[in-house]
């Protein structure tokens, strides 16, 4: 017998996702941005590892990775490691940020794509 607390927790329906390919799910482990990136579902902390803003409003860019909507600084699904740090008036200190807070990476969470919804493995 399944105990309620490991049954897999259905976050959202693929076709709710628009273009930007990501949003902001509330669970019981905490506020995830979800969404699917070439193909596959993926579930990461919501905080930019720059200034926090919420990584589910951003999208997922044409690399794969999901971009933050304020700066966009980049972070790999698959490992949480940011890949480029923040662009715009602030791209002088890209590298800078990306060697210090972006050193912490993203939680990842195990997710999989079933029923077209993307489900939380907990
Ligand atoms: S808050 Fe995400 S790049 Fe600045």
């Amino acid at each position: 017998m399944t105990s309620p607390a490991s049954a897999p927790l259905r976050l959202v329906d693929v076709d709710a996702l628009d273009e930007r390919q990501v949003t902001v799910v509330e669970t019981p482990v905490g506020t995830l941005a979800v969404g699917l990136s070439e193909g596959e579902p993926f579930a990461v902390s919501n905080r930019c590892r720059h200034l926090l803003a919420s990584l589910g409003k951003g999208r997922v860019a044409e690399d794969g990775c999901l971009q933050c909507p304020w700066h966009a600084a980049r972070f790999d699904v698959r490992t949480g490691e940011m890949t480029r740090g923040p662009q715009g008036a602030l791209k002088p200190f890209a590298g800078v940020v990306k060697s210090t807070t972006g050193q912490i990476a993203l939680k990842t969470y195990p997710v999989a794509l079933r029923d077209g919804a993307i489900w939380l493995q907990t």
